[in-house]
């Protein structure tokens, strides 16, 4: 497997002004579209910053979180957010953090891999005050790019509470297959036991209608530009000649 990048592909003319904006913490991955500047980011090493950021994000929206995050009231100070902060840093994770005009606003990334089946996990969390503007559809886009490319994933799920309809649009929105319903799966600290939807995409669903590579204006390092499109080409050929078969 390779390792994520830390610096890539960005997407939209402002994030340039943001390679030059001097945070030290991390480097853009992506920048998103819209109204926002900013991207996905790996922090580097064990950063207490994005620990203490990570915990204010959490801790401010605790009641929005709750219904859906069981592990939200283990958060109970930034030292619980040190080990997040490692596995975000380690670039052998598909993990990464969101940050929007300054801001850290969520978390992105692998959640649970299964390399038996080559199936990983999506999982993520927004601040509420950066909802409903597009941008986990498409940070969750580009998770899954990185999945299928880098990780190389056969097939990624997302998985919701049923009754979390904000959270099952956005796999509806990128083109996943509603897989099944779990009855009765997760049990909320509320004492709530919700059933979960499974949503899934295989690879070759992925190849015919790939997100997460389109719109590339800029990037660094340009190798890793050159591997994403070497690599999609690669995958998508040999798929095309198994289908012949
Ligand atoms: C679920 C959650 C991650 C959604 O975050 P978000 O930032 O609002 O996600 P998005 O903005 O991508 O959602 C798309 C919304 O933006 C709107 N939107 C605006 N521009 C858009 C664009 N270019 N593309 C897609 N959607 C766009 C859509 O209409 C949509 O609104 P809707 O949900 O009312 O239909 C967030 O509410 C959250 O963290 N919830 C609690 C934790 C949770 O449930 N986590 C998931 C557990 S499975």
């Amino acid at each position: 497997m390779s390792e994520y990048p830390y610096v890539e592909v960005v997407e939209y003319p402002k994030a340039i002004r943001l390679i030059d904006s001097g945070w030290n913490d991390a480097e853009p991955v992506y920048c998103v579209r819209g109204d926002f500047s900013g991207g996905m980011y790996k922090p580097i090493g064990a950063n207490q910053m994005i620990a203490n950021e990570l915990y204010g994000a959490i801790n401010a929206n605790r009641d929005f979180f709750r219904p859906w995050l069981p592990w939200v009231d283990s958060v109970k100070s930034p030292a619980d957010e040190m080990p997040i902060v490692e596995s975000l840093a380690d670039r052998t994770t598909c993990k990464y953090y969101l940050r929007l005009n300054g801001w850290l606003t969520g978390v992105v990334g692998v959640v649970r891999e299964d390399k038996t089946t080559g199936t990983m996990e999506i999982g993520y969390w927004h601040d509420p005050r950066y909802n409903g503007h597009g941008v986990m559809t498409w940070a969750v886009g580009k998770a899954e790019m990185l999945c299928f490319l880098y990780g190389d994933a056969k097939k990624v799920e997302i998985r919701c509470a049923t009754e979390n309809k904000r959270s099952r649009r956005i796999p509806e929105r990128l083109g996943y297959r509603q897989e099944c319903i779990l009855p009765a799966a997760e049990k909320m600290p509320s004492g709530v036991v919700h059933d979960i939807v499974v949503y899934s995409k295989t690879l070759s669903e992925w190849l015919e209608r790939p997100t997460g590579l389109q719109n590339v204006h800029w990037i660094w390092p340009p190798k890793s530009y050159l591997y994403q499109w070497e690599k999609y080409h690669k995958l998508k050929s040999e798929w095309e000649k198994g289908k012949q078969k």
